[in-house]
């Protein structure tokens, strides 16, 4: 008993007297914006530089195509589960209630290397920028030692090797920041979040309207470099290993469903701001990966700021975008941080109300309605992460775990299509099975472009994971208890026969 365990979605359905404990502040638009709030970020103003020159070269806009692909079938499978389980955990809890109680418990702690390592990867991320921005305009010159990490991977080692740094302090500040502004309130959050996304996007904007001028096409050619002679250095299996990497600039479109239980009205709220997120950031990208590549030589883009090189090479004409564009990717960057640190204490919160994590991990702070424990022990996890690792590491292990959960999500809707085809659906996923079957076809092949260092590193965690589950969920889940109990209520009783 108890790994198999599976909630019930009718209850689940009804959870709207239990959500009440949460504010349902958020509507359709803002879900939006929270959405693009967490998916352009170091994705797009950092690994995109990175996958260009080591993987995919000009053809990386190819690159992103496939893995917006990937996203847009998983997206539409994410949207069905939201509109029918419209509570607050995700993918975690779409499992739960569909492939059972273990299968739950990997997600959700699969899902800790989407959401709390992104958090950090972005925080690093956005520490590269801060440092060139205020190097550049204010005359800082932080010293390396602090705005390092001092960890990183080479290819083919497992173990990070010293790189002689101390920390990487600007990430380890602006996790703190942001932990206390979620602390105190998400619709103080919302707002900022607005603000930050509408900046972002115009910098985005501005580098695709006024780089598309100065591009110069012999960048371009050839398109899809010739293949090294190794699996994912260009040529086809380098768009594939690039989609793999650049995947995780898409990564934050589903942390909208983890606002299920603060939005106004799920059923309607929760496609809308999914896909409505998604496309608008797949379209922004291909553009944005076409100018930067068309602006400088491919090989120029393996630094932490791509963006501001790929200016730079465009000559004197694009000089003024340099400092807007510092700007944008440092409050860009930091937008989405905060959405990520929004989403991770709410899984923690589901998995918690469920036994899976203990008690504490659900508190809710009395004035401010938030999941205050879970935030803090989310910040403070991140914080360390994000001052030890490089972006490099953490990018691809949350690529990798995301992959892995979306899978899981399409293999939700087929399976729930089949289970329960009565259960009320407001948002149908179109031309099931084609749809899910695509989306796991897929993003199975963005996992396999990722490289076996990954893979090892998924297969390390999720064991650790499953340690956990048996040394402490299994034993507090409320599910198995509930079912044992009903099981036990409706077992005949020895001393007293059925009917007596
Ligand atoms: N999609 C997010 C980013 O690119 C994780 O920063």
């Amino acid at each position: 008993m108890g790994i198999g365990t599976r909630k019930n979605i009718g209850r689940l359905q009804e959870a709207d007297g239990e959500g009440h404990v949460l504010h349902r502040t958020l509507n359709g638009l803002q879900l939006t914006l929270l959405g693009i709030g967490a998916i352009i970020g170091a994705g797009i103003f950092v690994v995109t530089g990175t996958a260009a020159a080591q993987h995919a070269g000009p053809a990386i806009v190819l690159s992103f195509v496939l893995a917006g692909l990937g996203c847009l079938f998983a997206g539409l499978c994410y949207a069905e589960f939201a509109s029918m389980i419209p509570v607050a955990g995700s993918a975690y809890t779409y499992g739960y209630a569909t492939l059972g109680e273990l299968v739950a418990w990997i997600i959700g702690w699969d899902l800790m290397l989407e959401y709390l390592f992104a958090s950090s990867a972005v925080a690093v991320g956005w520490s590269g920028y801060f440092t060139s921005f205020v190097r550049d305009y204010l005359h800082w010159h932080l010293p390396d030692a602090l705005t390092n990490a001092p960890f990183e991977t080479r290819a083919g080692s497992l173990v990070p090797q010293a790189t002689g740094a101390l920390v990487n302090l600007p990430a380890v500040l602006l996790v703190a920041l942001l932990t206390t502004l979620l602390v105190v309130g998400i619709h103080e959050s919302a707002r900022v979040n607005n603000v930050i996304v509408f900046l972002k996007v115009s910098i985005v904007l501005l580098v695709i309207g006024f780089g598309a001028f100065h591009v110069d096409t012999s960048h371009w050619r050839p398109f899809i470099p010739p293949n090294t002679g190794r699996f994912g250095e260009f040529g086809w299996s380098g768009v594939l290993a690039g989609a793999g990497v650049i995947f995780f600039a898409y990564i934050g479109f589903d942390a909208v469903s983890t606002a299920a239980q603060e939005t106004r009205d799920p059923k309607r709220d929760l496609p809308m701001g999914i896909l409505g997120s998604l496309l608008v950031c797949t379209v922004l990208y291909v553009l944005m990966a076409g100018v930067m590549t068309g602006l400088a030589p491919y090989s120029t883009l393996n630094v932490p700021e791509p963006v501001y090189v790929a200016i730079s090479r465009g000559g004197a004409a694009l000089a003024w975008l340099r400092p807007i564009v510092g700007l944008g990717a440092v409050a860009g960057l930091a937008s989405v941080v905060l959405v990520m640190l929004l989403g991770q204490p709410r899984v923690f919160f589901a998995m918690s109300r469920d036994g899976l994590l203990p008690p504490v991990f659900g508190r809710v702070h009395g004035r401010f309605r938030t999941p205050y424990v879970s935030t803090l022990i989310t910040g403070g996890i991140s914080m360390v992460v994000a001052g030890l690792f490089p972006i490099g590491l953490l990018g691809h292990l949350v690529s990798i775990g995301t992959l892995f959960a979306f899978i899981v999500v399409c293999a939700g809707i087929l399976v729930l299509r089949h289970t329960r085809p009565d259960l009320p659906r407001p948002f149908r996923t179109p031309f099931v099975p084609v749809v899910p079957v695509l989306g796991i076809l897929t993003c199975g092949a963005l996992m396999l472009g990722l490289g076996l260092e990954t893979w090892l590193r998924l297969v390390i965690w999720l064991a650790i994971g499953l340690v956990i589950y048996f040394a402490y969920g299994r034993k507090h889940s409320k599910a198995a208890r509930e079912e044992a109990a009903s099981a036990e209520r409706d077992a005949p009783s020895p001393l007293r026969p059925p009917g007596a």
